[in-house]
């Protein structure tokens, strides 16, 4: 049976607002950075929504209550390196207790086609809900890859999760890996001829890290 693959634009004002202010080319590596961390953990609220809850019953100042918590789910969170290492505080905000793994990758500057570098993914992975992050889905090459290699070592609950997405990235995505949920900051216009995202906000992990 084939699988819709419907990602979810979030849009929501605080996101954009950040989103916005990550855009400027005079927002320095500090502000940025924190910008990326504080718009991740919106994200993952969305992102976690549909953690299963279990019924526990806790003492109140009042009275005994039955109340809900999450169900022990086992979270993992792997940014593609480098630029994804800027969500990852922001996500361990909210889900102090995941693992975290590494992909690293980067894109030749010629062809734009991700180039393989570095996996270290905590051993128990395939029985992990995982969520790669990425703040950007240009061609889709980087997150398609590194979906796939976190597939091969057995995960099957996958989500991903970028700041801003091309349409082309997404179409290509959604061709490769149709089963996995996928969450956007914001939807952008256009590749450009570099294969940049327009209007997008430049080379995320230069502007994280403050290279070039
Ligand atoms: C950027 C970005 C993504 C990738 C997106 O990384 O962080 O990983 O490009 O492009 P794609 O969708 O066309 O693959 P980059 O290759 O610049 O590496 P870096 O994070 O180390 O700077
Ligand atoms: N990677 C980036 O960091 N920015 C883009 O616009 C495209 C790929």
């Amino acid at each position: 049976m084939s699988q819709t693959f419907e990602p979810q634009i979030l849009n929501h004002p605080l996101i954009q607002h950040k989103i916005s202010l990550m855009r400027k080319k005079e927002t320095g590596s500090k502000d940025f950075r924190e910008l990326a961390s504080e718009v991740a953990t919106l994200m993952c609220y969305e992102a976690t929504r549909d953690l299963p809850l279990k019924e526990v019953t806790v003492e109140t100042p009042i009275c005994r209550c039955k109340t809900k918590m999450i169900a022990g789910r086992k979270l993992a969170i792997v940014p593609i390196l480098r630029a994804g290492l800027g969500m990852v505080d922001g996500m361990l905000t909210l889900i102090p207790a995941a693992k975290v793994g590494h992909i690293g990758l980067y894109r030749d500057e010629e062809t734009a086609k991700p180039i393989e570098y570095f996996c270290k993914l905590p051993c128990d992975i395939s029985e992990r809900e995982v969520i790669v992050v990425d703040p950007m889905l240009a061609t889709g090459g980087s997150a398609i890859d590194a979906v796939s290699m976190i597939k091969k070592h057995g995960a099957a609950n996958i989500k991903f999760m970028c700041i801003i997405a091309a349409p082309e990235g997404l179409a290509a995505f959604g061709k490769v890996h149709p089963d996995v949920k996928v969450y956007v900051g914001v939807l952008d216009e256009k590749l450009n001829d570099h294969n940049y995202i327009v209007p997008g906000l430049g080379d995320a992990g230069d502007r994280i890290f403050g290279t070039k």
